[in-house]
C-alpha cells in the first residue's frame, strides 16, 4: 500500500472543489452596519481613529443609507451624538432626540430596513457613564458610583422612547443588572410586546473601546466601566450574564469584542439557542485599517478571514464597521 494512506489535499485542488467543501460561508444577510448620527446640519465628520467611518447629520445621512440598501445589508445599528448632555443622559429619552429623529427618518425612506437602536446613556450623560451616578471627592479626585436600580428606570425610558419612534429592535448595552427585563416590561407595558431585545449579554470592559469613544463623544469623565462590564479573564461569568439574559427575556445575545473572544462566541453557541450575535468593535477595525493603510497587509482577505472566523466561532449575525466593504465583496465574489 502507498503512503500516505489519507490525502486531505484532493479536496483542496481547485476553487471549485474547495468551494463545495467549504463549511462556513458568509453572506450579506449577517451583517449589520453601525452608524453615527450627529446634531446639527451638513456634518460629515470622519473619525480620525476610524477611517472610512462617518458621523452623519439627518440632512447628510440619506446617501449613506441608500448605500447600505444598495448592497443589501439588512440591519443598522444607530448611535446618537446629541447638542446636549446630562447628568441623567435625558436626550437619549427625548421624543425628538438624536437617535430618534433619525430612526424616524430612515424608517420613512426604507420602511424595510431594519433599524436597531443601541440602548445606552453614555452618549447622552455628561460624566458618560452608562448610567446614572453618585459621585464623591476623594483624594482630590471625583470619583463616582454608577447606581444600578436607578440607572433601569431611566434605560426604560430610552427603550420605549425608540421604539415609538420606529426601532424594529433594542439593543441595550448599557451592563446593569436586570435591563433586560426592565426594557421587557417597560415595552410590553407600552405596547411593544412584538419588539425584541437582541442583549449585549456579555460586554467586556474593554480597550478595544477606544476609538468608539471618539466617534461617540462618550469617554468617560472619570474613573472606568470595570463595575458594570466583564473581566476579560472570565468565561463561567459570560455564561451566568447570558443565563441571566435568557431568563429576563432576551431574544438575542450577543458577545463583544469579537476578535479575542471568539472562544466565548463559541461557548454561548454550544449552551444556548438563541440568535447569537458578534460585535466586530471599533480597536478592531481601526487595526485593520492603520495596518491597511500603511501596505502592511491585504485588507479584503484579513476583512474576509476576520467575519468569517467570527461566523465559524457561531455568530448567526455580526455588527462590524466593515459592513459596506464585506457586502461589496461578497456580491462580487
Ligand atoms: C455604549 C457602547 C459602546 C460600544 C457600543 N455601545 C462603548 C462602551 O461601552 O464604552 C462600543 C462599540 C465599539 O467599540 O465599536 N455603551
Amino acid at each position: 500500500m502507498s503512503f500516505p494512506i489519507v490525502r486531505h489535499r484532493r479536496l483542496r485542488r481547485t476553487a471549485a472543489m474547495r468551494s463545495m467543501v467549504r463549511e462556513t460561508v458568509l453572506n450579506i444577510e449577517d451583517l449589520i452596519q453601525p452608524v453615527f448620527i450627529s446634531y446639527g446640519s451638513g456634518v460629515k465628520n470622519e473619525i480620525t481613529s476610524m477611517p472610512g467611518v462617518f458621523q452623519f447629520s439627518l440632512d447628510t445621512l440619506k446617501p449613506e443609507i441608500d448605500e447600505i440598501v444598495s448592497l443589501r445589508i439588512p440591519a443598522v445599528l444607530l448611535f446618537g451624538i446629541p447638542e446636549s448632555k446630562d447628568g441623567i443622559g435625558s436626550s437619549g429619552f427625548a421624543d425628538n432626540g438624536i437617535v430618534q429623529e433619525a430612526t424616524r427618518l430612515i424608517k420613512s425612506w426604507y420602511p424595510d430596513l431594519m433599524v436597531i437602536a443601541d440602548t445606552c446613556l453614555c452618549e447622552f450623560t455628561d460624566h458618560g457613564h452608562c448610567g446614572m451616578v453618585h459621585t464623591f471627592e476623594r483624594d482630590g479626585h471625583t470619583c463616582g458610583d454608577v447606581m444600578n436600580d436607578e440607572s433601569l428606570e431611566l434605560l426604560a425610558r430610552t427603550a420605549v422612547s425608540q421604539a415609538k419612534a420606529g426601532a424594529d429592535i433594542i439593543a441595550p448595552s448599557n451592563m446593569m443588572d436586570g435591563f433586560v427585563q426592565a426594557i421587557r416590561s417597560a415595552l410590553d407595558d407600552e405596547g411593544f410586546e412584538h419588539i425584541p431585545i437582541m442583549s449585549y449579554s456579555v460586554k467586556y470592559a474593554s480597550a478595544f473601546y477606544g476609538p468608539f469613544r471618539d466617534a461617540a463623544d462618550s469617554a468617560p469623565q472619570f474613573g472606568d466601566r470595570k463595575t458594570y462590564q466583564m473581566d476579560p479573564a472570565n468565561v463561567r461569568e459570560a455564561l451566568r450574564e447570558a443565563e441571566s439574559d435568557v431568563l429576563e427575556g432576551a431574544d438575542m445575545l450577543m458577545v463583544k469584542p469579537a476578535l479575542a473572544y471568539l472562544d466565548i462566541v463559541r461557548l454561548l453557541r454550544d449552551q444556548f439557542d438563541l440568535p447569537l450575535v458578534t460585535y466586530n468593535v471599533s480597536g478592531e477595525y481601526s487595526m485593520v485599517k492603520a495596518a491597511a493603510m500603511q501596505g502592511w497587509i491585504n485588507e479584503k482577505a484579513i476583512v474576509m478571514e476576520m467575519l468569517t472566523g467570527m461566523k465559524r466561532a457561531g455568530s448567526d449575525m455580526i455588527i462590524t464597521y466593515f459592513a459596506k466593504d464585506a457586502a461589496g465583496w461578497i456580491k462580487d465574489r
